[in-house]
């Protein structure tokens, strides 16, 4: 199970997962593409279940999560090693650089204390273990911490104007949950490398739907992996280069993005092909489903995401008694199952409860 090394990231498939696991299994998949990998915990957990992944991503710090998740293999390195150095470096005593400068003294991002402690491990990662194998999975690991003690609502376009509580937490690197067998990480965009980067048994696509941009929502990610102090802009000391276009995705670009996700879903090398989808996108269902039918069978599953508080707790009279349902969702999650007519026939039977459509 992928259990608690978790990033607060827009649009994880954290709810999702179960259900993406399950997919690949009754599919029989032994190899598996995850190409907008994110936070890489759906390529995770279908390096679980023992499928070859191969991920990628635009995003540096995707890179690096893939290198140290799917990369590293548990059983061949030396987590003893991994665990003492960990241990090392949460003593390292802060020593102010950029990050404390950007997203302390000129944002609040991060209490100063913990900026100079990400500050001076981020420096020695760079200078004693860029060479290591543990590289990525330092890396990994001091990006989790600093997640763990930011002062944003989970995106980085700001920060809370009063500090979050978790904030005053000092700054602690865990060893990530490294994972037994091997997989591949590359760092690139999906249009170039759907029809080139290999066969597989089963691909999964989980693109942006909106004009919500990841290299700016999580741009301290990105400068924590590039180390290159970039010029900044903005109330929350954005990265200058986030306004070439290299930086820009086609699928944050209304008019552009569906053609761009229907030339991924028709060059993709594999048997079974997986979307995920929800109803706060700009495509819409119909539109999907006929891109879809170009690899077979397609079948679509839905599932409510997180209802409102009142939904889940029903409505209630002063007395604290049970009145009423609340009926609305926030939204819907759609996975989309298309390929050989027998294989995603198969991978739905679970999921008959959740079938909307089959076409
Ligand atoms: C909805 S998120 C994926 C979340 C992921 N499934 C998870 O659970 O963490 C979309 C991802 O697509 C990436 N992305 C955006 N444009 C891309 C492109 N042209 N090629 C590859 N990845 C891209 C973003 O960096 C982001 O990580």
């Amino acid at each position: 199970m992928v259990r608690c090394d978790m990033i607060k990231y827009l649009g994880s498939k954290r709810r999702l997962v179960p259900v993406l696991r399950d997919l690949l299994s009754s599919s029989g998949a032994s190899t598996a593409l995850d190409l907008f990998t994110g936070t890489t915990r759906v390529a995770r957990a279908f390096k679980e279940e023992g499928a070859l992944v191969t991920a990628v991503d635009t995003a540096r710090y995707s890179e690096v999560f893939g290198r140290c998740y799917l990369e590293l293999d548990a059983c061949e390195v030396d987590q003893s090693q991994l665990v003492r150095t960990i241990d090392d470096l949460n003593r390292v005593a802060g020593e102010p650089g950029y990050i404390t400068e950007t997203f302390s003294h000129r944002s609040r991002f991060f209490r100063p204390e913990n900026a100079a402690r990400i500050d001076a491990i981020r420096e020695l990662l760079e200078t004693r273990y860029r060479e290591s194998w543990m590289y990525p999975a330092l890396l990994t690991s001091l990006i989790l911490a600093a997640d763990r003690v930011d002062s944003t609502t989970g995106v980085q376009m700001a920060y809370v104007k009063q500090w979050a509580p978790r904030s005053a937490k000092p700054l602690e690197l865990r060893v990530p949950e490294l994972l037994p067998g091997t997989g591949r990480m590359l760092r690139g965009d999906a249009i170039e490398l759907a029809g080139t980067v290999g066969s597989f048994d089963l691909a999964y696509l989980d693109p942006p739907y909106n004009q919500h941009r990841y290299y700016t929502n999580y741009h301290i990610w990105e400068t924590l992996v590039a180390w290159d102090d970039p010029e900044h802009y903005g109330v929350a000391c954005k990265r200058v280069d986030s306004r070439d276009e290299s930086t820009k995705s086609v699928f944050n670009k209304k008019r552009e993005m569906p053609g761009a996700l229907g030339r991924v879903v028709g060059e993709v090398d594999a048997h079974v092909v997986v979307l995920s989808y929800n109803n706060e996108a700009w495509v819409e269902i119909d539109e999907l489903v006929t891109m879809m039918r170009s690899r077979g069978r397609v079948h679509v599953l839905a599932f409510d995401s997180k209802r409102y508080v009142g939904a889940q707790i029903g409505i209630h009279n002063r007395a604290g008694e049970r009145v009423g349902e609340v009926s609305h969702l926030r939204n819907l999650e759609y996975v989309l199952v298309a390929g050989d007519r027998s294989i995603a026939d198969r991978m739905v039977q679970p999921f008959r409860g959740h079938l909307a459509l089959t076409r």
